[in-house]
Formats: structure tokens, C-alpha cells, sequence
């Protein structure tokens, strides 16, 4: 796994109107997370609607390994038999997650508390990211790792005997971070605690308590602040995962920039940590709608329709919407190509380490195709000049990123030449069916040979 097969380049045509309804995947977040703490349970947890991208499957896989027994049913709904907080058992061989950063990370603490040792890889797009992010505060649990240099994967994990539980501020806006630490904790004794100043996104938090933890969240002037008291006995969940709102940008951004598109997304989370984009859709003028507006399990859930919107205007992003919208700032800068004026995205240094440096992937991509991006460390802007302004016609590299294959992907839906991509295969990472699902609402793609 820890290579992609061949390339498989791909273009998007000018697409005619999009219309119909798009079924997005489960979120990606929740799958990894109802794995992981299936896993850690005690008993069968169930699992709905998970999603099967390759980075998901990387994280079954590696249940598997520490000795959780992981199965799919013919009807889709997966298994999890978990051998318990802190009973974990010694892989056998190297645990290769892939493209999967959120994958490493959780599990990397979910681990590293008990006293068994394991090896992690991935794709050169995972080794080349930071994994000292999670190592230091696990160093406090008295967690050891050796790793390439700067950090890198391969790495070597060896988990804590007698660990200590630790207080750790978030010294960056991380929820990976944040959840390994969680994780960690439920084998330490005593409480483990995160401090985050800016808010991420809080599954593990919400689904910690749903398996049965006790974990106090509290906002205060420094912060939001979570306490978990360790060596909770987890109980297995039935889990229904709701689609993914990050999958969801696709569609619902199409449709915003395909002249005479009218499309509608249903079921899709808006927990307010994860919604920042359309919100600022809505803000950019967009008309993107919530349909049949509810709660779920506690959550908000919307069906989104979302219709041509000729009439965009750039804004500045509010830097602290950052966290909530951080994985589409990709996509949303391919809207504000297509809605007049500039839009000036701040405070998103960690665009720079994600699947790619997604700030520099998409300038170079989009100044390919005649629009005007400026960008510094934590900061980038883009000029819009409308519907119907983008020639395109030009091929962009992808770097293993799905996110970035799929936004220049719908930016040639808007374009008068398409766009192509080096590389379609890391799409099967996250969104497995995005080409069929935008096929059936009317978008054209076409292979291209290398
Ligand atoms: C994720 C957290 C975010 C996000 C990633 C998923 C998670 O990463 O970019 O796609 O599930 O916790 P960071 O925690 O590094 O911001």
C-alpha cells in the first residue's frame, strides 16, 4: 500500500448544468475514529455507513494488526470485536497506512500507552509529514519513537509501560494532535487533559463519551479545555456515520461555478466545527441553501442544495473560521476563481503539511490556468474575475493529494478548455465514487494517457 499504482491522469471538460442529487460517502473523520475505538472497546461496535476509501481501509487493516477482529457484512455494515483500553496486542509486521495522516496519528496514540512496540508507514506523501507533532506530547506519557530524520515515517512507536497522564496545550490547531493525546490517555491512569486555543473538530470528544469515557470539555479564556479520566472500560456502539461534509465541498462547489447547475446533497453533518466553508459560501453570496434542517445523534444535519451562483463576490475568510473549513480552503479558492474580486484566506499555515503544501499545490495550478494567486507562509489570495473567465487547457500536478485532484477537477468543469490532473488514483483515498457521482450529475471527464 505504501505506494500508489500507476498515475492515472485525468481531465474535467466545461461541464453543462449539474442536476440531480449526490450521495456523498460517510466522513472520514468518524470512520477512522469508529474503528479505532471499536477497537479499544469491549465487545462488538457496529458501524454504518463507514467509509470504504483506501485511507479508511489502511486504519482496518491496522485494528487487524493489534488484534481487533475487523469485518464487513455483505449489506455494507462493518464489525468491530475490540479487545478492550489498553489491550492492544504487538503487530507482527509494519503497520502501512498509506496516504493516511488522521490514520497514523490516532493510532500512533491510540498505542502508544501500552507496552507492545510497532513500526508505521505510508505513501511518500505520509513520510514526508510531520509526526513529531504527536510524538512530543506523547514523550510525556513516557512513549518513546524513533523515526527518520525531522520526524519522517518510517517510525518506530514503543509504547509506554507505566504511563504517566499529561496536560498538553496544542501549540497548533490540530485536531490529530489533539485525539492522540485522548487516545493515549485512556490507558494512563488518573485525567488526561488538551487545552486547544483555537477549537478543531470534536469527534474523538463526542464519541469518547458515546463508548462510555468520562471527559469534561469546558470554554475558558484560555482555551476550550478536555479532561478525560483514564482506564474507562469502553463499551461497544451501534454507529450510524454521518456523509462527509469535506466530500460534500465537491458537488455543492460545482454547482456553485457550472452555469445552470442546480444540485442537492443530502444528509450532510454541520457540526459547527466542521461547516466553515458554507458558511462562507453563504457569505461569498452563494446560493446554497439548508434543506429539512435537524438534529442527529445530537448533531445538525441539513440537506444541502446548492444552484449556479453568478454573482459570487471574494471576501476575506475569517482566520479564526480556519480550523472548521481547513481541508477546503482547496476547493474554496477554486470558487473564488469563478466570483469577482479577491478573496483573501489568513492564518492557514497548516495548508503547508498536509497531504501536500496545499497552498503552493494550488497557486501553481491555478497561475497554470490564468488566474492570479499571491501567497506567503500562512496566507494566500486569489482574483476572481466571474463566470466564464477561466480559459484552462493546462495539466497540474496533484502531489498524491486527493483534495487537490478533485478541486482542479471541478475547476475544469468551470473552464472553457478543462482542466487535467496528473494523477485521478488518490481520489480512491477519500471519495472513492467521485467521478461516478459527478458523471451522474452531468460533469465529463475523460482519460488522458501519461
Ligand atoms: C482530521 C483533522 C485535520 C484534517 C484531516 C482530518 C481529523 O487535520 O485536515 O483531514 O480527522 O482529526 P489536523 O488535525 O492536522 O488539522
Amino acid at each position: 500500500m505504501s505506494g500508489h499504482g500507476p498515475a492515472t491522469p485525468l481531465m474535467a471538460r466545461k461541464a453543462t448544468a449539474l442536476k440531480g442529487e449526490a450521495h456523498v460517502p460517510g466522513d472520514k473523520s468518524i470512520s477512522h475514529r469508529s474503528l479505532i475505538l471499536g477497537a479499544l472497546s469491549v465487545g462488538e461496535t457496529r458501524i454504518r455507513g463507514l467509509l470504504e476509501g483506501d485511507d479508511v481501509l489502511a486504519t482496518a487493516d491496522a485494528m487487524r494488526a493489534f488484534g481487533a477482529e475487523v469485518s464487513r457484512s455483505d449489506d455494507g455494515e462493518w464489525s468491530v470485536h475490540g479487545v478492550g483500553t489498553g489491550g492492544f496486542t504487538e503487530p507482527e509486521d509494519v503497520i502501512d497506512c498509506g496516504n493516511a495522516g488522521t490514520g497514523v496519528r490516532l493510532i500512533m496514540g491510540a498505542m502508544a500507552t501500552t507496552a507492545i512496540t510497532a513500526t508505521f508507514t505510508g505513501d511518500a506523501s505520509l513520510r514526508s509529514r510531520p509526526m513529531a507533532r504527536i510524538t512530543d506530547p506523547l514523550a510525556g506519557f513516557g512513549t518513546q519513537a524513533i523515526g527518520r530524520a525531522k520526524g519522517r515515517l518510517p517510525m518506530t512507536v514503543i509504547g509506554a509501560r507505566d504511563p504517566i497522564p499529561v496536560s498538553y496545550t496544542l501549540p497548533v490547531p490540530s485536531a490529530q494532535v489533539k485525539s492522540a493525546v485522548l487516545l493515549a490517555g485512556l490507558n494512563a491512569p488518573g485525567q488526561t487533559s488538551v487545552i486547544e486555543p483555537e477549537a478543531t473538530r470534536d469527534h474523538t470528544e463526542r464519541m469518547l463519551r458515546g463508548f462510555g469515557a468520562e471527559l469534561s470539555v469546558e470554554d475558558t479564556k484560555d482555551g476550550r479545555v478536555v479532561i478525560l479520566n483514564g482506564q474507562p472500560e469502553l463499551k461497544p456502539q451501534s454507529i450510524d456515520v454521518p456523509r462527509d461534509p469535506s466530500s460534500a465541498a465537491f458537488p455543492v462547489c460545482a454547482a456553485l461555478i457550472v452555469e445552470g447547475s442546480d444540485v442537492l446533497v443530502p444528509n450532510i453533518g454541520l457540526n459547527p466545527t466542521r461547516a466553515g466553508l458554507f458558511e462562507t459560501l453563504r457569505d461569498m453570496g452563494a446560493n446554497l441553501t439548508y434543506e429539512n434542517l435537524r438534529e442527529e445523534s445530537g448533531e445538525p444535519v441539513a440537506d444541502l442544495r446548492a444552484r449556479f451562483s453568478p454573482d459570487m463576490q471574494g471576501i476575506d475568510v475569517p482566520p479564526e473560521r480556519a480550523a472548521s473549513m481547513i481541508d477546503e480552503y482547496p476547493v474554496l479558492s477554486v470558487v473564488a476563481a469563478n466570483a469577482k474580486g479577491t478573496t483573501m484566506m489568513r492564518g492557514v499555515k497548516e495548508l503547508r503539511v498536509k497531504e501536500s503544501d496545499r497552498i503552493d499545490a494550488m497557486a501553481v495550478g491555478l497561475r497554470a490556468n490564468g488566474i492570479a494567486v499571491e501567497d506567503g507562509e500562512d496566507w494566500w489570495s486569489v482574483v476572481g474575475d466571474g463566470p466564464g473567465s477561466i480559459k484552462g487547457g493546462q495539466q497540474v500536478k496533484t502531489h498524491l493529494d486527493h483534495r487537490i485532484a478533485m478541486s482542479f477537477l471541478c475547476l475544469g468543469m468551470a473552464s472553457t478548455d478543462g482542466v487535467t490532473i496528473d494523477d485521478a488514483s488518490p481520489i480512491a483515498t477519500s471519495f472513492p465514487v467521485f467521478r461516478t457521482l459527478m458523471e451522474q450529475l452531468g460533469a465529463s471527464f475523460r482519460a488522458v494517457n501519461g
